[in-house]
């Protein structure tokens, strides 16, 4: 397949750039700087990106790429950090700048090819975003400046008959309003390519691989009723129809008819093989008395794969194990590199091994907004494509202290009134997350002419990107209102409801 290739320097936007790249229909691929060369030939791509990242190329221990990378005859471009590596590595000069440049920035384009073909150029200024200490001081041989800002004088450069090109700005954030005009000209001007990808020819591609690598063999697939799971299932259904069978556990920790639609569609609908098993009292009883959420997260997970393992045995012999992994858990992020787990996440860690399945995870090369793109081409129905994320541990770690029937209804009670109002005021699409939690105090309150002594719900809502850092949601107090009065009015053992206002980090988006 014809693609772009990133070399990651640890920037925190170098998945942005394959982001913008993909969004012109061009395939590309995140690899660390440190990719061998013989590598890269192999992935054979039609050009490089050399990504920013936080270090100094004058630092002893700064992330160098194979000098060698400018010797295949491909055309390059280098982004901030890469931009200073690829004029460092050429002869030029890169040294600290006396002012670091950081935010919106004037760029002064004096060439009108190029990255710049087709925009307005001398002496048009253009925004663009910078975020830089250092600056390039001597352009090396046969480079020449495109463009200057106030505080730099190589704003951009290119070399005069090579495909080399380097911007100081980051053409791929939103503040930068030439971003994607210049990673166009990277693309289609420098390295030819075309704008071929796209969903229909995804599907095409993986299908046929899908059906060339499972032949005739056996295909399981764990269904939960979220989208990625559900777009995994239906893409691999297409490829190998009756040889794949999803199982669906019922944990008894879902949401109120959340996973039921989906589970509708696939067995009315699509005809795909759904195993429905139900197993509320098994984990309920595995729960019971527990308090500590790393236990709770670890017996829900180990309980799921029992359940998972002793139905796959039921089928006979089968060869693999279908996954919704996608795109961010695979790049190799340099940036992210030995950082330790918060929160033991359960999906369906473990299977693998334990079943000695080999792995088919058709959505590895795509983000999450791709997925749901898929999953609307496969004629997924539109709810479930744009339902919010749901934790694998379920309701199970938004109630506090122990989980058990009881607080069950009241937290599902409350929840779906969450889901209702959100959903009604079209808040439910802008927000990340939305969602009620149970605490496990009572507090006083008069209802009635009576005392009464009753739970509080907390209700959480974050805005976030990729869910590693999250704020909370600025909903309307009156949307708020109507909220916390039906939940007090609708939901009995409940008497309070507070709104969750701590970002993360420091907290994190779910309360275990
Ligand atoms: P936290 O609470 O760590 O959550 O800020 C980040 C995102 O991950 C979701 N989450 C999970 N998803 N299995 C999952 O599939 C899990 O065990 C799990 N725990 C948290 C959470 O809902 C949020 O979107």
């Amino acid at each position: 397949m014809k693609k772009i290739l990133i070399l990651d320097f640890g920037s925190q936007t170098t998945q942005l750039i394959a982001r913008r790249i993909r969004e012109q229909k061009v395939y590309c691929e995140i690899h660390p700087y440190s990719t061998p060369l013989e590598k890269i030939k192999e992935l054979d791509p039609e050009g490089i990106i050399l990504s920013g990242g936080p270090a100094s190329v004058y630092d002893s221990d700064a992330p160098l790429s194979d000098p060698a990378l400018f010797e295949l005859g491909l055309p390059i471009l280098g982004i901030c950090y890469g931009a200073q590596l690829m004029i460092q590595q050429l002869g030029g000069k890169v040294e600290k700048a006396e002012k670091r440049e950081f935010g919106k920035a004037d760029l002064a384009v004096q060439f009108t090819g190029g990255l710049f073909a087709g925009l307005e150029t001398s002496p048009v200024h253009h925004q663009v975003w910078m975020s830089h200490g250092d600056r390039v001081e001597v352009a090396p041989e046969g480079f020449e400046a495109t463009a200057t800002s106030s505080h730099s004088p190589f704003a951009a450069l290119r070399h005069k008959e090579k495909p080399f090109v380097a911007v100081q700005f980051h053409p791929e954030v939103a503040h930068t309003l030439i971003g994607t005009d210049i990673l166009r000209n990277f693309i289609f001007g420098l390295c030819n390519c075309q704008p071929d990808w796209t969903m229909h020819s995804f599907i095409e591609s993986t299908v046929t691989a899908i059906c060339n690598k499972v032949g005739t063999n056996k295909v399981i697939c764990a269904l939960s009723g979220g989208v990625d799971s559900s777009v995994t299932a239906a893409l691999i259904h297409r490829a190998i129809g009756d040889q794949l069978t999803c199982i669906y556990v019922n944990n008894g920790l879902m949401r109120i008819g959340e996973s039921e639609s989906i589970l509708r569609f696939f067995k009315e609908k699509s005809k795909l093989k759904v195993i429905d098993v139900e197993a509320t009292d098994f984990f309920l009883s595995e729960l019971a008395g527990v308090v500590d959420p790393e236990i709770k997260r670890k017996r829900i997970g180990l309980g799921f794969i029992k359940i998972f393992e002793e139905e796959a045995r039921k089928l006979g012999e089968v060869n693999y194990l279908a996954q919704g992994t996608l795109y961010p858990d695979v790049i190799e992020s340099v940036s992210f590199r030995g950082e330790a787990p918060i929160k033991s996440h359960h999906n369906v860690g473990g299977l693998p091994e334990i079943m000695k399945l080999d792995l088919i995870e058709p959505l590895r090369e795509l983000f999450k907004d791709e997925v749901r793109e898929l999953g609307l081409e496969l004629g997924l129905p539109e709810e479930a494509i744009y339902r919010q994320p749901f934790p694998g541990p379920g309701l199970g770690i938004r109630i506090m202290g122990e989980v058990n029937l009881e607080r069950l209804k009241i937290l599902r009670q409350a929840d779906v009134i969450v889901l209702e109002e959100m959903k009604k005021s079209g808040w439910y699409r802008q927000v990340w997350q939305s969602f009620a939690v149970l605490l496990p105090i009572q507090t006083v309150g008069v209802m009635g002419d009576g005392r009464t002594y009753e739970n509080v719900i907390a209700l959480r809502a974050v805005d976030s990107k990729d869910a590693m850092t999250a704020d909370w949601s600025k909903l309307p107090y009156e949307l708020l209102g109507v909220i916390s009065s039906r939940i007090i009015n609708e939901v009995r053992g409940v008497n309070r409801v507070v709104f969750d206002i701590s970002s993360k980090p420091p907290a994190t988006i779910e309360w275990e």
